[in-house]
Parts: structure tokens; C-alpha cells; sequence
């Protein structure tokens, strides 16, 4: 088994799917305290994470293409996940939520987030093989995406909350995005206010 699905596997906790499906509400209450980087990480594998000798991910693709991108936007800046290596890396400085929320309408629920990750797709992946069918594609699979993580944040403990009332292209310049990068979808993270806080952190 590659390292990488062992680091998931130890974050992702012991709930059973049936208890994760049960479970999962879209949920408001954040806390103040971040979520961890090895969180961040289990989310995103949970979206993107590579399972397969071929490339295979935790979510289908049509024809194995995988035209999503997954960003988190975080207080510390941005981060972007590798898939191949199962790592966050650092693609930008600075709290770009705010920006990030003011391009989702404003609502609070990308405004208290600890995170939130943004689900990309890059134009031209798809074209080659599916033509006009291709955001079709993309579509589905931002939720097969998105899906994947809110179960993992339930598994988690984690509060999320996906979010589709966005302007892509505000999106996409918040997160200094190319032009072929369209921001599709958000899922709010963070830890429940229940949670027991770490003082003056967030
Ligand atoms: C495509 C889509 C877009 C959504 N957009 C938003 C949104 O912009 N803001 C928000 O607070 N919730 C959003 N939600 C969450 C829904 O409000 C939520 O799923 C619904 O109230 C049902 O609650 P549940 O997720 O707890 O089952 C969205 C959900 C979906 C599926």
C-alpha cells in the first residue's frame, strides 16, 4: 500500500460509512482554532487522493482523465494539493478569506470557515477526448469530489459545508488562478464550535 493512503487512513478515524451517511449535515457552527495540516491533507485525499496503479483516484473520473484541481484557502494562504505525492503545497501567502467570501456572495459561511476548499477545473483536460460533453463531465465529478470529503469530514468530526453560489472568476482571481482554471465548487471546513478551542488561534 503507497504511504500515502496509510497517512489518510490514520486521519479519516473509525466511523462506518452507514454512521458517515447518516450523519453528515451541512453545518455552520465553526470554530475558531484551524484545522490540522494532516486534516487539510485527509480531506484532500478523500476528494483526489490516489488510489490506483493507473492513476485511479478515491473519486471516479470519465475515462480516468481527472480535470480537477483541489485548493485550500486557509488564514495562513493557499495551499494546493499535489495528488501524486499526497502533499499540500504552499501556493500563495496571506488570509484570502475574506476576499474568498466576498466572492461567494459573502455569506458566513465561507467568512467563519477555518477553510475552504475549492474545486477546479482545468479547461482543455477533458476537451480532447469528450469535446462538448466535457463540463458536463466536470460537473459530476466536482460532486463525486465533493461528496467524498463531506464523508470524510463527518468521519472526521470536521463541520463542512458545500457551497455552490459563487462568482468563478472572483474565485479564481482570489486564488491568482490561471485563466483555464474555473472555480466549480467550495466545501466549508472547520472544527465544530463544541470543540475545545486553541486559545487565540484561528
Ligand atoms: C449544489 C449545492 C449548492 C449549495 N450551495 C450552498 C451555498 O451557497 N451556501 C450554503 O450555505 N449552503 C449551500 N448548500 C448546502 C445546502 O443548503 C444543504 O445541502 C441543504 O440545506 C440540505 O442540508 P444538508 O446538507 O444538511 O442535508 C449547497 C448544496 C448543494 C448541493
Amino acid at each position: 500500500m503507497p504511504s500515502t493512503e496509510l497517512v489518510a487512513a490514520s486521519t479519516l478515524g473509525v466511523k462506518s460509512l452507514e454512521e458517515c451517511l447518516r450523519t453528515r449535515r451541512s453545518c455552520h457552527d465553526f470554530g475558531w482554532d484551524p484545522l490540522t495540516g494532516d486534516e487539510l491533507l485527509g480531506l484532500c485525499w478523500a476528494g483526489q487522493g490516489i488510489t490506483g496503479p493507473g492513476g485511479q483516484r478515491t473519486a471516479p473520473s470519465a475515462g480516468g482523465v481527472h480535470p480537477l484541481e483541489l485548493y485550500v484557502v486557509t488564514a495562513a494562504g493557499i495551499l494546493h494539493y499535489e495528488a501524486e505525492a499526497n502533499r499540500l503545497e504552499s501556493v500563495g501567502r496571506g488570509d484570502r478569506r475574506p476576499a474568498l467570501c466576498t466572492a461567494a456572495q459573502s455569506q458566513d459561511v465561507i467568512g467563519l470557515a477555518a477553510a475552504t476548499v475549492v474545486i477546479v477545473a482545468v479547461e482543455g483536460r477533458m476537451d480532447p477526448r469528450y469535446g462538448a460533453r466535457s463540463r458536463h463531465y466536470e460537473l459530476v465529478e466536482t460532486g463525486h469530489v465533493a461528496q467524498n470529503v463531506l464523508l470524510a469530514a463527518t468521519a472526521m468530526g470536521i463541520c463542512a459545508t458545500p457551497v455552490g453560489a459563487l462568482d468563478d472568476a472572483a474565485v479564481r482571481d482570489v486564488l491568482d488562478l490561471p485563466a483555464n482554471h474555473t472555480p466549480l465548487y467550495l466545501v466549508a471546513v472547520g472544527h465544530h464550535t463544541d470543540r475545545p478551542h486553541i486559545a487565540g488561534s484561528r
